[in-house]
């Protein structure tokens, strides 16, 4: 059965739709129910935008409450999970971030919070990344004896040098919102009490421009990464299916649940 509200659609003036992640209690983490509705909404906002009428001319992604955007995949749902749901998981999550990366029109992750492993993966599958300044990023999956599962391996390198996403990835560390902005892993930095004003003033300049010729750019550049990402991505899956179900993932899945730091054999 789904949780009700788990995503709330506003649509806003000039044709910009604010897309809000509902789950606050568990700082808006990505589950199942989650990646489903959003696959849902996503394909219905893109059938839609073939008129002019219904089209959605830039979309902004969030997540509810003032402490997170998205703090990752969801951990304690991975408990419940065997190789065949695990897969199943993966496949839903890729087409969650590509239909926000080829959504036809431009697309901003308003960060106001954590935005951790599968969450900054949702935000790196977006054009823009607005963040406040006292928002925090990172991939800490290696903590939980993992890896980003999410696409997000080959989209940082688009931000950022290998050497810089190296540091980030094996490092496992949170950064702030303005050495974020400093190594380009965001766009826009903000205070925190203007985050929404600005966002929406840049949203409102991107909906003046012509639709079709933001869509036909896009679209463009998107081509020139296809081929390596069409590489690495699968690569990524087989390596996060992998270490899924080693002893460190185990143990560190649930070292968070039991809210103590992990011990990892190497197993
Ligand atoms: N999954 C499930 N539940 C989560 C969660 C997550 N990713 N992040 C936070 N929560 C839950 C917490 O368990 C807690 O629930 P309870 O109230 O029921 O205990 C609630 O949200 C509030 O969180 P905290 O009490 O931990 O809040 P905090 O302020 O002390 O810490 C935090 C905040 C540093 C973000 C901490 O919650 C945290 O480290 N979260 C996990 C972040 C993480 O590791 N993300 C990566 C997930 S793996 C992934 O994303 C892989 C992939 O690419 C596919």
């Amino acid at each position: 059965m789904k949780e009700p509200g788990l995503l709330v659609i506003e649509n806003l003036d000039n044709h910009i739709s604010k897309l809000t992640i509902n789950r606050p209690s568990s700082l808006n983490a990505l589950n199942t129910a989650v990646l489903h509705e959003l696959a849902e909404i996503l394909s219905h906002l893109t059938i839609k935008n073939e008129s002019p009428k219904t089209r959605t001319k830039v979309l902004i992604i969030t997540g509810a409450g003032e402490k997170s955007f998205i703090a990752g995949a969801d951990i304690k749902e991975f408990e419940t999970m065997k190789e065949s749901s695990l897969q199943e998981y993966l496949v839903l999550a890729a087409r969650v971030m590509s239909s926000i990366s080829n959504f036809p029109a431009p697309t901003i992750a308003m960060v106001n919070g954590y935005c951790l492993g599968g969450g900054l993966e949702l935000a790196l599958s977006c054009d823009f990344i607005f963040a406040k300044e006292s928002a925090s990023f990172g991939f800490p999956e290696v903590e939980l004896g993992l890896i980003p599962g999410f696409g997000g391996t080959q989209r940082v390198l688009s931000r950022m040098s290998i050497s810089e996403a190296k540091k980030l990835i094996f490092g496992g560390h949170k950064i702030k919102a303005p050495e974020a902005s400093e190594l380009g892993l965001i766009d826009f930095l903000t205070k925190d009490e203007l985050l929404f004003e600005e966002t929406l003033k840049y949203a409102n300049k991107l909906a003046e421009k012509a639709p079709l010729s933001l869509q036909a750019s896009k679209r463009a550049l998107q081509e020139h990464h296809i081929t390596n990402f069409e590489r690495g991505l699968p690569s990524e899956h087989r390596e996060f299916a992998k270490v899924f179900f080693t002893d460190d993932s185990i143990e560190g899945r649930k070292a968070f649940i039991e809210n103590r730091k992990p011990f990892f054999k190497g197993e």
